[in-house]
């Protein structure tokens, strides 16, 4: 007998995020649904203040919508108590914020360690944290501390420690906001081909049209509702750069 297909593992009802702001409360997010598949990579687009980084709060169970649903691998979030929400976030989600959130404190590979301290694998946080370390390129750079680190690297450490858990699901708060093209392509890549080896899925939050051509689909946000979601990307198809330079002359 085949199996059944694995359930998406991302999906999202309705969901509604009202912040109190004196009398008038914010209506940051309005009522939206979609569902992203095992696998996919999503580039989610909008203006500043339209919700963005609010909806990945929401996706990653750091934050609980005011209407609606988050539903991961068929369980919807508002079903978990504490303890399972806080195993959800260790295990299945991994997080790369805005402004990286490394601790100052630690080295880079104790940072990479960190999450690995209170999931089962305990024992062999040195090992794996090194192990990813060395897959983004960062062997040699282990013992600095983040402000020894240039902002790729400590780019790099940050997805190192989102993805030494193992989850299924990378989401990142515009992850190469503030890195040169080279920097910005070579981040793209190591996700690209983390994404390849693990299956991941891939929620990347992003205003550059350049990185959101490299996802399989882009969700835009305006005034925290959905505005349009476009069909997947084809190499050149936007900008027609390859087309135009096959052409003939
Ligand atoms: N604690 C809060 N109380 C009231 N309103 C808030 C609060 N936090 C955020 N907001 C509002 O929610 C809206 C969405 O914020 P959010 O950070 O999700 O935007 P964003 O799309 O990530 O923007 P950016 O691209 O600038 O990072 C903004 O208009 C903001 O003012
Ligand atoms: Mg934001």
């Amino acid at each position: 007998m085949t199996p059944e297909p694995a359930a998406p593992p991302l999906v999202v009802r309705d969901l509604t995020r009202s912040l109190p702001f004196g009398d008038t409360p914010v209506h940051v997010l309005q009522g939206l649904s979609f569902q992203i598949d095992v696998g996919e990579w999503v580039a989610l687009t909008g203006p500043s203040g339209s919700g963005k980084s609010t909806l990945l709060g929401l996706l990653g169970a750091l934050d609980q919508p005011s209407a609606g649903s988050v539903v991961i691998d068929g369980t919807p979030l508002e079903k978990l108590g504490e303890a399972a929400l806080a195993r959800l976030r260790n295990r299945r989600i991994g997080i790369v914020f805005q402004d990286f959130n490394l601790i100052a404190s630690l080295t880079a590979l104790e940072n990479v360690e960190a999450p690995l301290y209170v999931g089962p694998r305990r024992r062999d946080a040195r090992r794996l944290a090194t192990e990813m370390l060395q897959r983004v390129g960062l062997a040699d750079r282990a013992r600095h501390r983040p402000h020894q680190l240039s902002g790729g690297q400590r780019q790099r450490v940050a997805i190192a420690r989102a993805l030494v858990t193992e989850p299924t699901m990378l989401l990142a708060d515009e992850p190469t906001g503030n890195l040169d093209s080279q920097t910005s392509a070579d981040i793209l890549d190591l996700i690209a081909s983390l994404r390849r080896e693990r299956t991941l899925t891939v929620v990347m939050v992003t205003h550059d049209p350049a990185v959101a051509q490299r996802a399989d689909r882009t969700i835009h946000l305006v005034d925290g509702k959905l505005q349009a979601e476009a069909a997947p990307t084809t190499a050149g198809s936007s900008t027609g750069d390859t087309a135009d330079m096959s052409a003939p002359q």
